[in-house]
């Protein structure tokens, strides 16, 4: 048998990038081989073993053909006599599907090397199309190497995979795994952008889609697009070196804008509440985890209170706390901030536009979280009475702390 270093691992070290992720493809062998060699076998669909002592991924060569929609339906072949070179034919992009033997020499049938040299995310074969999820993982290689470029036929082929239906049945979970993993690449925007491009985000994210094209007022968005807007404040997010959660939220905080109805454009007026529901849809739609979720609306839900942070009356504010259950969870508080700092310095020219309202509300939040409830606890207050006591204290906490 013959044993390669293949995929990722390849790649990243041509790049001059580590990956520790390594995977290794196995000619010439059967299964059967491997496990008297004492190779682990892993996961039911394909021949995939695990090295005795290292641990790492060892797949026998194989070929696959697919029979049905989506993730579904492969009928694979990994007898011995199946070559790497269709083993590498059946994997997604030219730049993945290089092997590199044990003393060093490269294989690259396919030209990922020259993809690499020319920053090109190119399709090996019609392959590509029989696994939706490789539009998915293409999106999110144009979000970890910003600067490559996506080949017009590897485009042209996503656009009709996209047309057949075939995004229609990816597995919810692999969705949210390939967003969740993109959000924390370098430039996650590339990922919608190329998704968008390819006609996908239509079909998986309707909801963020739809923002470009609807205008905001130029006077507060210099770039005016709505879906520009976004991009660019998810872009902030990374630049302020934003948990993917706070990324996540950045991205979700103006989906009501593409709720708005036609003739209030371009003024968005309660497009805060309208963006709530799009969240909770898409969050259950993809299984998204109930902590990003629950951010998301809430950013989506308060982000003006926070621009306006230097006009508010101190009950206001404290709503604001109540309404992001930063009592109970302060930690909430800076994401809110981060977000919403995102949004309001991802807009063209402003990037590098003070945002006093951070400092504003955290000094607010520091004296109305300060008050103490002995007082109120020695009085016997209780329940709603005990509520509305604190309420007040920390109103003029505020009030104090802020001047107003
Ligand atoms: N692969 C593929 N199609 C997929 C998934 C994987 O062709 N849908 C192939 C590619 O050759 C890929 C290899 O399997 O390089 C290993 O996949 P994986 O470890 O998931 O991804 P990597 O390319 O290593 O990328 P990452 O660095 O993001 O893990």
């Amino acid at each position: 048998m013959d044993i390669y270093l293949v995929g990722g691992s390849v790649r990243d070290e041509l790049l001059g990038q580590d990956n520790v992720d390594r995977d290794w493809v196995v000619v010439g062998a059967t299964a059967d081989e491997m496990l008297q060699q004492g190779y682990q076998p892993v996961g039911k669909d394909f021949p995939v073993f695990l090295h005795p002592e290292s641990k790492e991924e060892y797949a026998l060569a194989r070929t696959e053909r697919k029979t049905g929609k989506g993730y579904y339906g492969f009928i694979c072949n990994a007898e011995s006599s199946v070559t790497l070179e269709e083993d590498l034919m059946r994997r997604d992009l030219t730049i993945n599907a290089m092997a590199k033997t044990a003393d060093g020499v490269i294989i690259d049938p396919y030209g990922g090397q020259r993809d690499l040299k020319a920053k090109i995310l190119r399709h090996v074969s019609p392959a590509f199309a029989e696994d939706p999820v490789r539009i998915l993982r293409l999106a999110r290689f144009a979000a970890r190497y910003p600067d490559f470029s996506v080949a017009p036929e590897t485009m042209a082929l996503m656009h009709s995979m996209v047309s057949a239906g075939e995004v229609d049945n990816l597995v919810p979970e692999r969705v949210w795994q390939e967003t969740e993993r993109a959000l924390a690449e370098h430039n996650p925007q590339q990922f919608f952008i190329i998704l968008r491009e390819s006609g996908a985000l239509e079909k998986i994210f309707p909801a963020l889609n739809r923002l470009w094209g609807v205008p905001q007022k130029i006077e507060y968005h210099p770039e005016v697009d709505t879906g520009v807007h976004t991009m660019m404040a998810l872009q902030q997010a990374v630049v302020y070196g934003a948990t993917t959660d706070v990324r996540f939220a950045t991205l979700c905080h103006d989906l009501g804008k593409g709720l708005t109805p036609e003739q209030n454009l371009p003024s968005h007026k309660g497009h805060e509440e309208r963006g709530v529901k799009p969240i909770q849809e898409w969050c259950k739609q993809y299984r998204v985890p109930n902590h990003y979720r629950d951010l998301a609306v809430k950013v989506a839900r308060w982000h003006l209170h926070a621009h306006r942070a230097a006009e508010l009356r101190p009950d206001t504010i404290l709503k604001l706390f109540k309404g992001l259950d930063a009592f109970r969870n302060p930690a909430v508080l800076e994401k809110y901030l981060l977000a919403c700092k995102a949004d309001a310095t991802g807009r063209l020219g402003l990037n590098d536009k003070p945002y006093p309202q951070v400092a504003i509300l955290r000094k607010a939040f520091l004296a109305a979280d300060n008050v103490s409830t002995q007082e109120l606890q020695a009085e016997g207050l209780q329940g709603a009475e005990f509520g509305a006591a604190i309420d007040n204290l920390r109103v003029a906490a505020i009030k104090i702390a802020l001047q107003r």
